[in-house]
């Protein structure tokens, strides 16, 4: 085992530098091979226990493999953690000095996690905490007050906080309803939870086929969040690393250090579900193992796939606070209403022609017909955006929508899953 081979070689080293002397052997903290702790705590450093840090040498550990792990926060990418054998060497007043022989490893290639262990006098138990903590504490981030949005997973490019709230087009009440559950909370509803001792976490999901708005929706939320002085974390599966509950828990962490109200956002919440992490994801859910900021976290969640969730989501309040269904186009008028948006300055009144068609389309649809529609007069050097060439567009994207859920359907029974981006209609739908 890994295990065993990092203590015997960190027990020979200690041997050879300290003969006779007696230790312990403890899991330590990953961090401390993190070289932006080791840069950023400096020699002299006080610590508990009398103790002053020396700083640290590297070693050479034949059963490392010193891999450096490196992920985005914000809009920079930085170290998150490296894999090392290390020396610590630190300095008692009135005492001798002492060191730590650290090891920390990968695994194997599936675990994301690093595992450390160190080497050390028993009665020195405190100093090295100590300086395990400060370790941790110049890796993992502060949360501060400042206009931004925490990005867990995934890059930037997947998440822009600019959209504007008024760029969003949903029937009647919807959007209202929403931004009113937001301020309540965040104005009343903190102290309500916090007066009835619980913990002031409350959740909301949107759910909805593909294409309707509901990123932009939490996008034009974060926003106006960030314009109220709150922290956005936002949680993305689109990366290398997938859905995994370690997101989650990193994302639950920064809810909880942060000392100010959070909006979290977590996209297609379904995808954390897959078997290992379903319990886990759904304690968080279900409050045993909620983030406590008593300042208040809000969780935007989306989903294509609500029952994946729990089947009895809508029946099973708690869970989830409240479920907002964000609908493809109601009517024409909510069509003709997307259309104009996305026309823009190339709206002209014998566009309404097409609207009907419109009706029962995802957002996303109107808006590739608008885009299309411009491009293709622009191609033919026309100077304006006629109905032929917006009917053209419309023709062609509704062929491609029902030949693409044709194809898939047909493909369905050889395994191909149902997650159709390109216009599935169900909202049930089997996981991915
Ligand atoms: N309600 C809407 N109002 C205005 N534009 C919309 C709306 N819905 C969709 N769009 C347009 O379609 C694009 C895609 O929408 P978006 O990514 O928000 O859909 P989604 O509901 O998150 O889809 P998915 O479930 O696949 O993640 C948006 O960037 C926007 O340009
Ligand atoms: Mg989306």
């Amino acid at each position: 085992m890994q295990y065993e081979r990092l203590v015997n070689w960190a027990s020979e080293v200690w041997r050879q530098r300290w003969p006779g002397r007696p230790y312990v052997t403890v899991w330590a903290s990953a961090e401390c091979s993190n070289r932006l702790a080791q840069q950023q705590i400096k020699i002299g450093r006080k610590l508990r226990g009398k103790a002053h840090y020396q700083g640290h040498e590297t070693l050479d550990c034949p059963v490392i493999v010193p891999i450096s792990d490196y992920g985005s926060r914000g809009r920079t990418t930085m170290l998150m953690v490296s894999a090392g054998a290390y020396v610590f060497k630190f300095s008692i007043e009135n005492d001798d000095p002492f060191e730590v022989i650290y090891a920390s490893s990968y695994f194997d290639d599936d675990v994301q996690d690093l595992t450390a262990i160190a080497l050390l006098p028993e009665d020195r138990l405190e100093t090295w905490a100590a300086f395990e903590y400060a370790c941790a504490r110049a890796v993992r981030p502060r949360i501060r007050r400042r206009r931004d949005v925490y990005i867990i997973g995934g890059t930037d490019s997947f998440f822009d906080p600019t959209v504007d709230w008024d760029d969003v087009i949903l029937p009647g009440d919807l959007k209202h309803e929403l931004l009113e559950d937001m301020e309540a909370f965040f104005d009343k509803g903190v102290e309500i939870y916090r007066q009835l001792k619980l913990a002031p976490f409350r959740k909301l999901l949107l759910a909805g086929v593909p294409g309707t708005g509901k990123t932009m929706l939490c996008a034009a939320m974060a926003k106006l969040a960030i314009d109220q002085g709150r922290i956005v974390v936002y949680v993305s599966g689109s990366d290398r690393d997938g859905a995994s509950f370690e997101k989650i828990q990193r994302a639950l962490q920064a809810v909880t250090a942060a000392r100010y109200p959070v909006l979290l956002i977590v996209e297609e919440l379904d995808a954390y579900l897959h078997e290992d992490d379903k319990a886990r994801v759904l304690n968080v859910l279900d409050g045993v193992e909620s983030p406590n900021n008593p300042q208040g976290a809000l969780m935007l969640a989306t989903t294509n796939y609500p029952e994946v969730i729990d089947e009895r989501i809508s029946k099973r309040p708690g869970r989830l606070d409240r479920i907002f269904v964000i609908p493809t186009i109601q009517d024409e008028q909510h069509a003709e209403q997307m259309l104009r948006h996305y026309m823009a300055e190339q709206w002209r009144d014998e566009h309404i022609a097409v609207v009907n068609e419109l009706v029962g389309q995802p957002g996303a649809f109107v808006r590739e017909s608008a885009l299309h529609a411009r491009m293709l007069a622009a191609h033919a050097h026309s100077t304006e955006v006629t109905l032929d060439f917006l009917q053209t567009s419309v023709d062609s994207l509704l062929r491609q929508v029902r030949s693409n859920s044709d194809f898939l359907a047909r493909r369905q029974p050889i395994g191909l899953n149902t997650h159709n981006k390109n216009g599935g209609k169900s909202l049930i739908g089997p996981r991915r």
